[in-house]
């Protein structure tokens, strides 16, 4: 199924740095964040998926001049995720590889202790909620790569995203995660008069996020 969306290339206008534990490119991110003045908007921002913490701390740093918080989701225990990539890959023994013997936890404390403005839920993303008046500005989903997960983490954030605000979903196009690709096309269809348009953007390993303004 299609999106009907219309989802239009951005390219990514800066080098990537060499950062080996940060897996998105989240300066990529940050600079479309920048380019449309999201920081202008009401809300914090929050991830789904923040494993070694590299990409949230250049969130925290980012958002911190804007007296703006980090939230981020992560159950920081790699084997928990069992999904298997189309290559017959557990997820968690990909989170076990990068992590070479280093605790999850560990690492993702020691990336983010600098910052006093992020807020740790260490959960499963299936059993957060927040309350109604929780605004964000931007959002980023790349925890666990199931269909369910994705839609879930979707209405985890899109009710708090403020008009203007954007919804990154990673690994949208990347042939090892396709229900997240599913996941993506349903999820446009059923909010697509609330999105007022629809980018990707190349990161890391040729991977594709989606980035979804909402009207
Ligand atoms: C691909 S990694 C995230 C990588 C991170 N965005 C980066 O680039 O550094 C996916 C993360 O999602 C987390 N995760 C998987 N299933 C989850 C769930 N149900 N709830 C919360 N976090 C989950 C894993 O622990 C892992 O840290």
């Amino acid at each position: 199924m299609g999106s009907e969306l219309a989802v239009n290339r951005v390219s990514p206008g800066i080098p990537l740095e060499d950062d080996p534990d940060d897996f998105v490119g989240y300066e990529l991110l940050i600079d479309f964040i920048k380019k449309r003045a999201l920081h202008q908007l009401e809300g914090d921002i929050i991830e789904i998926g923040a494993y070694m913490g590299r990409g949230t701390a250049k969130l925290a740093r980012f958002a911190r001049r804007y007296g703006k918080k980090v939230y981020a989701i992560d159950v920081f225990d790699p084997g928990l995720d069992k999904t298997l990539s189309v290559s017959g890959i557990k997820a968690g023994d990909v989170y076990e590889a990068f992590l070479q013997g280093r605790s999850m936890l560990a690492a993702y404390q020691e990336s983010t202790r600098a910052f006093d403005n992020i807020v740790t839920i260490r959960e499963d993303s299936r059993k957060v909620s927040f309350p109604a008046e929780r605004r964000f500005m931007f959002g980023f989903i790349d925890g666990c790569h199931q269909q369910e997960y994705v839609e879930n983490d979707f209405y985890v954030i899109w009710p708090h995203l403020v008009s203007g605000g954007v919804l990154g979903l990673h690994d949208y196009r990347f042939d090892d995660w396709p229900e997240v690709t599913k996941a993506a096309h349903k999820l446009m269809h059923a909010h697509k008069r609330e999105i007022s348009a629809a980018y990707e953007i190349e990161g890391k390993y040729n991977i594709l996020s989606l980035l979804l303004v909402k009207k």
